[in-house]
């Protein structure tokens, strides 16, 4: 069986349309699902989200990240969904998280800001790498304060 870890990025638009509630509802169900699916799947990751936009970091086997990946994409409440990487790595950048989520605080918003200034309009000239050390940076200040 093929044991090598993969990571696998990705941005998206939402869809979600409602109030602060509405949209807090949405992301209680998809962390709630995601947490449960990806322990059983020996998933770990991250999700960003603000208004516009998702970016979220899957890592786990292969396969796994396939079948989630399928199930993420078919979901009606994102759409543009733009693969920025999906690469073997050493290490899970993520271990302690099945589903870590970084909300929209004043400074998740100033690091969206960062992610469409980088990009330009189109958002999905991303690079992986940086999406994914967004994240991380952003989980160990969370971890330090
Ligand atoms: C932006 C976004 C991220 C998601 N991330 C995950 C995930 O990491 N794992 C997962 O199982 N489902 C995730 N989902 C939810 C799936 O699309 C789907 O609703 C869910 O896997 C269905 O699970 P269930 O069949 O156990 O109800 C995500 C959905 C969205 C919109």
């Amino acid at each position: 069986m093929d044991s090598t870890l993969y990571r696998l990025v990705y941005l998206s638009r939402n869809t979600i349309v409602g109030d602060d509630s509405r949209l807090q509802e949405e992301i209680d169900d998809i962390l709630k699902a995601s947490r449960r699916n990806n322990s059983r799947a020996q998933v770990t990751g991250a999700l960003m989200f603000n208004s516009g936009c998702f970016a979220q970091v899957l890592e786990g086997p292969h396969d796994k990240i396939q079948e989630t990946f399928e199930r993420i994409q078919c979901d009606a409440r994102h759409t543009h969904v733009s693969v920025l990487a999906f690469d073997p790595v050493h290490e899970r950048g993520f271990s302690e998280w099945n589903m870590a989520y970084v909300g929209q605080d004043a400074h998740n918003l100033a690091l969206f800001a960062g992610l469409n200034e980088a990009s330009g309009v189109d958002f999905a000239a991303l690079d992986g790498d940086e999406v994914y050390r967004l994240l991380r940076g952003h989980l160990e200040e969370a971890e330090t304060a």
